[in-house]
């Protein structure tokens, strides 16, 4: 199976962002929300390059021990090989590196890819906000997952 490097990216790469958010979601973050984010520094992005373009990232927050994966998106070209798990994995690992407690998403609830890939990571549905997402009125799920290392007890 094919290895994916991934990286920070910054905002030489926000062109690429936009083009992936385009291609993959209904309703879209703006380029100027990108930028602010970066400034800001309220979020990372963690992106996958194929022979120079863009084909998958991550943004996500980690504030205060508590992080929150706000977008993750694959190219259609590029999908079910691999590239959103290689990248969330990179995120819980630098969660891990960085003492997260607990990490946070939504999901719309026929996102049922998605869905799965979040619950292979450990990721548990903890609430619903009703008609969350305004372009259709769908249902977003809530998903936890929880950082804390498991304490054994006696032997
Ligand atoms: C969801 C998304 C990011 C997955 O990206 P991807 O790179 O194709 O995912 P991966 O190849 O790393 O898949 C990892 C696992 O996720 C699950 N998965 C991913 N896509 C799936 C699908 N269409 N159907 C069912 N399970 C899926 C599977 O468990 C998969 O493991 P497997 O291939 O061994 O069965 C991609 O489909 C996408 O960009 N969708 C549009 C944007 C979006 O909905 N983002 C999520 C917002 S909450």
């Amino acid at each position: 199976m094919q290895t994916w490097n991934c990286e920070f990216l910054g905002v030489d790469d926000i062109a690429g962002v936009m083009d992936l958010e385009r291609m993959c979601f209904r309703t879209r973050w703006t380029r100027e929300q990108f930028l602010l984010g970066l400034d800001r520094r309220a979020f990372r992005i963690l992106g996958i390059h194929e022979r120079g373009v863009l084909v998958a990232y991550v943004a996500f927050s980690l504030i205060a021990q508590e992080m929150e994966i706000m977008n993750i998106a694959t190219h259609p070209f590029y999908r079910r090989k691999g590239l959103a798990r290689r990248l969330l994995a990179e995120v819980l690992n630098i969660c891990r590196c960085e003492n997260a407690l607990q990490g946070f998403l939504e999901v719309r609830r026929s996102n049922v890819g998605a869905i799965d890939l979040y619950e292979k990571f450990g990721f548990i549905q903890v609430g619903t906000r009703k008609n969350y997402y305004p372009d259709n009125n769908e249902d977003a799920l809530l998903y936890r997952l929880d950082f804390s290392p498991i304490v054994s007890g006696p032997a």
